[in-house]
């Protein structure tokens, strides 16, 4: 076990109180409890993992989380850490930990507690029954380990209990980080067809990643024709997994699924993280109830990502064997969040945006 000689990490890490207030870089600090060993020596408190961050990848949640925050919860926490993603190395580990990974294991994962640190930090504590954490694939670096944990898993989530085995699937948003997963995801399970919607710049990829008919979202703003022409071609959808928000196919939807066929989506009626989302996913909330009454003749599920089961490290052996592929649009500076940020909602970024806290010694 790495110890420490005093009980007190104090670090860089960005924070902010709510939307209204910028985020910074503010000095943060960690509490280590004494080791078994020499009295002078300190290690990660019992169930917890003490970890030296090297990159952060940042998602659209982040900026909505920071956007969202209610006014009055600053008072509660106003040094709410940034960020979700992260790889590192593991420093500590402390007594009646439930973990698979050792200490000076590069690891990646997801930190999970919402009103807490984030992971735009030079360290974390985690505690593994909430905060997903796996070793890093042996074909990837550490770079590429900060991009995957929250939006594979998120496809994962998505695909969940699906049979895409000779399936015909609409991957809504397949341009998007978690698309490009599902649509690889519904290429590994055999799908028979799977269309997307994605712009044209991703055409190609999109293709290579498994799509057999692809719909350009900015030709066709409104894609409820070119799916019902799709549904006369070749017969209706089992499943539509939706990866950016809208509502465009409801009033057609029963021509479009199959009875008893899936819709899935992660964002809602609305796309965005105004007040007109917030409406949004109250809409789908109310058909998630519906369907689940048996009212609806399709089944509809508003997914969220669950830190349930082994998936994390379902996920590290899919990258190991090289069944998917990981996508980095850009590595910022630790000093140039804003200018990431500026990246990640401009909708532009293909692949993730990434934070580089500190660069891997060798
Ligand atoms: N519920 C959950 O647990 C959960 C988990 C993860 C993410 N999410 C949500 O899922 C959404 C996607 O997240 P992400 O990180 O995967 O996104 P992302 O990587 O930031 O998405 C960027 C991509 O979106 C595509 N896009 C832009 N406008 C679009 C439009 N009108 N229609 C379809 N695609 C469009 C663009 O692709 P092309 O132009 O190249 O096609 C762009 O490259 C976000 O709203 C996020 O908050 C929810």
């Amino acid at each position: 076990m790495t110890s420490f000689k005093s009980d007190t990490i104090t670090y860089k890490a960005y924070a902010y109180q709510n939307g209204n207030y910028p985020i910074e870089i503010v000095d943060e600090t960690i509490k280590l409890v004494k080791g078994p060993g020499p009295s002078d020596e300190f290690v990660a408190p019992p169930g917890k993992i003490l970890l030296k961050i090297n990159y952060a990848a940042l998602n659209p949640v982040d900026y909505k989380l920071y956007h969202m925050k209610p006014s009055f919860l600053r008072f509660y926490n106003n040094k709410q850490g940034f960020g979700r993603d992260f790889s590192g190395e593991v420093l500590s580990i402390g007594a009646n930990t439930s973990t698979q990974v050792k200490v000076g294991d590069f690891v990646e994962g997801i930190y999970t507690p919402v009103l807490d640190k984030g992971s735009c930090a030079q360290y974390l504590l985690l505690d593994p029954k909430v905060s997903p954490i796996t070793t890093k694939p042996s074909n990837i670096d550490l770079v590429q380990a900060s991009a995957w944990p929250l939006v594979l898993g998120t496809a994962m989530q998505l695909s969940k209990g699906l049979q895409y085995k000779d399936s015909k699937v609409l991957v809504l948003g397949a341009g998007t980080s978690v698309g490009r997963y599902v649509v690889q995801l519904a290429r590994i399970g055999g799908a028979r067809e799977v269309v997307t919607t994605n712009s044209a710049r991703a055409e190609s990829l999109i293709r290579e990643l498994g799509a057999t008919e692809q719909i350009d979202y900015r030709k066709h703003p409104n894609f409820l024709n070119p799916v019902l022409e799709s549904v006369k071609t070749s017969g209706e959808f089992n499943y539509i997994i939706d990866c950016w928000g809208g509502a465009q196919l409801f009033p057609e939807i029963d021509n479009i699924l199959v009875k008893g066929g899936e819709y899935r989506t992660i964002v809602g009626d609305t796309p965005g993280h105004g007040l007109g989302a917030v409406f949004g996913t109250i809409k789908s909330a109310l058909r998630t109830i519906v369907s689940k009454l048996g009212l609806l003749d399709y089944l509809y599920q508003f997914a969220f990502l669950k830190n349930t089961d082994n998936w994390i490290d379902n996920a590290r052996d899919l990258i190991e064997e090289g069944k998917v592929k990981i996508f980095v649009d850009h590595i910022y500076p630790f000093e140039q969040l804003k200018e990431a940020v500026e990246r990640l909602v401009s909708g532009k970024a293909e692949g993730k945006v990434i934070l580089e806290v500190a660069k891997p010694e060798n």
